[in-house]
């Protein structure tokens, strides 16, 4: 039997598939989905179109385009029997529980949709689509708001500000929520994302694979940073306490949320992004508070670390200055993020090998078996 290769802590710098979806050059801070730069991306497409990109590897025609937006439309309501499960949850929980609940539940509503193979598309449309239903849900429940109503007129992105404040957002804010769910739609294989893959290549379901996903996603090493960077500007304050409470966590050993990255070794080009998106939304808005602290903050920890911001440094203020609370951005990132999830379930579907690593034994052997009456 061959030797095991050296132990590659958090499989970094492993490569474990072959992809065509997503591309991140980490040294030059670039990021392509299905050949398309990022940067092109946010600046002209829609969360629509890249969906479609990331299913069908090319950008859709129009009346494709049209098509897809129709069944997004279509594909928002959910089961009844589920929106009365989420009614029944209690109000105190975290809406990543809630979702990561929830979607495996509303398979049980929609066997059709759970056998694995090409068909999956219509299971990745509807999740796609029905996301921010869920979230909506449980959130206008727990504030009092006004009970969610079908909305198969608007896009993606106003839907989703619609189903968590109840309200129609300005242009402004309809581009912004749409570039921060471009900018959060695929990340090649991040822990949420290979956890998917995982899941599928055991042959299980997109719907399992994508709940897999979220209860990974939730982590404060991953997509649960973006709530824990408001945590620390609020503890921050105000601009000359930065340094002092950056110094303070850094002798605690403490991580500074929303900087460094597995694979970045230069700034993210989704941080990029959304820092100016920051700043021209609190600019319209009169509020640059958060946008200056978090210039702060960068100055400061670069300096102090070297460390550079992900994407989940500015996505807390963008959505802030719209009015969603702190413990929603995680799931609005799940509710991009399900894009890039389900069609890298799709493609470990065409080209499926069991995903299982192994491992370095480290432990005892030949222990003598001692009968549980002879043991101290
Ligand atoms: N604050 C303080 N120190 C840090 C940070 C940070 N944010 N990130 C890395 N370091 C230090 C770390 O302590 C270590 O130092 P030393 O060698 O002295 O022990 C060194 O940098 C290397 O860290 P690592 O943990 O080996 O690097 P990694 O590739 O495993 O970490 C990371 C990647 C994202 C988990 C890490 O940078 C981190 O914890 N960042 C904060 C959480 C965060 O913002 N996560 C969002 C990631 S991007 C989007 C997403 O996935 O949601």
């Amino acid at each position: 039997m061959p030797e095991p290769a050296e132990v590659q802590r958090g499989l970094q710098d492993v490569v474990a598939l072959e992809s065509r979806i997503c591309f991140i050059d980490g040294r030059q801070g670039r990021l392509i989905y299905q050949g398309y730069d990022i940067r092109d991306l946010a600046a002209r497409s829609t969360f629509e179109e890249v969906a479609y990109l990331l299913w069908y590897g090319r950008l859709p025609s129009a009346a494709q385009l049209s098509d897809l937006r129709a069944r997004f439309g279509a594909l928002r309501v959910l089961p009844g029997p589920l929106v009365q499960r989420i009614d029944q949850m209690p109000a105190d929980v975290h809406p990543m529980d809630l979702l990561r609940t929830s979607v495996s539940a509303l398979a049980l509503f929609e066997p059709d949709e759970t056998k694995p193979g090409a068909s999956s598309i219509g299971g990745a449309q509807r999740l796609t689509a029905v996301l921010p239903s869920i979230l909506g849900q449980f959130h206008r429940r727990r504030k009092g708001l006004p009970a969610l109503r079908a909305r198969p007129d608007i896009s993606q992105a106003a839907y989703l500000v619609y189903a968590l404040l109840d309200r129609e957002p300005t242009e402004l804010e309809t581009r912004a929520v749409d570039v921060a769910l471009i900018l959060h739609a695929d990340h090649e294989l991040n822990a949420s994302t290979f956890a998917a893959r995982v899941t599928a290549s055991t042959l299980s379901d997109l719907y399992s694979a994508v709940t897999s996903a979220v209860g990974t996603l939730k982590g404060p090493l991953h997509g649960g940073a973006n709530e824990r960077v408001m945590e620390l500007l609020d503890e921050i304050g105000s601009v000359p306490r930065t340094e002092q409470v950056v110094r303070d966590k850094l002798v605690r050993h403490e991580r500074i949320m929303g900087f460094g990255h597995r694979v970045y070794k230069v700034e993210d080009p989704r941080a990029t992004i959304l820092r100016e998106w920051a700043r021209k939304l609190g600019e319209a808005k009169g509020d640059l508070h958060y946008y200056e602290l978090l210039r702060a903050l960068e100055s400061v920890v670069h300096r102090e670390k070297g460390l550079y911001p992900n994407v989940d440094l500015y996505s807390g203020a963008v959505y802030s200055l719209l009015g969603v609370p702190p413990d929603l951005f995680t799931p609005i990132f799940a509710a991009s993020r399900v894009a890039g999830w389900t069609a890298h379930v799709l493609e470990e579907y065409q080209d499926l090998r069991l995903i299982r690593p192994t491992a370095k034994y480290v432990g005892a052997v030949d222990l003598p078996y001692v009968p549980v009456g002879e043991r101290n």
